[in-house]
């Protein structure tokens, strides 16, 4: 069963200021996920937004709202975004000590519990708490900022988190830098999740179902899924 084809437009990269109106946009235009990326100015060096704007777009869409954090500590806060309405939540190996403990955690809140590294770290991290997650992200740029360029060494670690995948139902997303132009190269490597916000969001609202269906066909075409 190949894992379902999912762009995950990244509201980091929208109208702060009409943060309902952008989600209801890219709903419309046709996002699978809603990719929140929560920043502390601790773990990475901006801050973005907290489990209160979880909350507030909860309402807005019945999409898969898939919650990024990235914040040290991490275990104190998991119950705030569980109870905003996340539906995946995902941790950074280099959140804290007890990496293990924080899956769990989400689990035990009744969501599905995803698990990412920065650039530098290898993914023998995610060894041994494989088989307690639901999903793998690739961070293809340092954490902390939209706009960064794709670092092409994410390929080569996108395929061997497919190897270490292998078989189980884990969905395998990569994020920072992705377009359409290296959509299909993710998609080859191992990837069935793509995060996109500067390529979903330029353009303004009458871009966006452009701009999410040109990420969508290349990757789509990758896997076989088109003629
Ligand atoms: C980076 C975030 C990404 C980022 C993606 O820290 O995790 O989700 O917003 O933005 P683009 O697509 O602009 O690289
Ligand atoms: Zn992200």
């Amino acid at each position: 069963m190949p894992r379902p084809l999912r762009i995950a437009p990244s509201i980091l990269a929208s109208d702060f200021s009409k943060l309902a109106e952008e989600v209801r946009a890219i709903e419309a235009a046709g996002a699978d996920w809603i990719h929140l990326d929560v920043m502390d100015g601790h773990f990475v060096p901006v801050i973005s937004f907290g489990p209160e704007v979880v909350k507030a777009l909860r309402p807005i869409t019945r999409k898969t709202l898939d919650v990024h954090l990235m914040i040290a500590p991490v275990d104190p806060h998991l119950e705030a975004f569980a109870k905003a309405g996340a539906d995946i939540i995902t941790v950074h190996v280099e959140a804290g000590p007890h990496l293990h403990r924080s899956l769990q955690a989400i689990r035990a809140l009744g969501k599905k519990a995803g698990v990412t590294m920065n650039p530098a770290t290898p993914i023998s991290m995610i060894e041994h708490v494989i088989d307690i997650v639901d999903l793998v992200l690739v961070m293809s740029v340092n954490p902390g900022y939209g706009g960064q360029k794709f670092i092409p060494e994410s390929e080569e670690k996108l395929r061997r988190v497919a190897a270490l995948v292998g078989d189980r139902p884990i969905d395998i997303e990569i994020d920072g830098g992705i377009t359409a132009d290296n959509a299909a190269r993710v998609t080859r490597a191992g990837a069935n999740a793509m995060v996109a916000g500067t390529a979903v969001f330029k353009g303004g609202p009458s871009a966006y179902r452009a701009n999410i269906e040109a990420i969508r066909n290349a990757a789509a075409q990758a896997r076989g899924d088109v003629a």
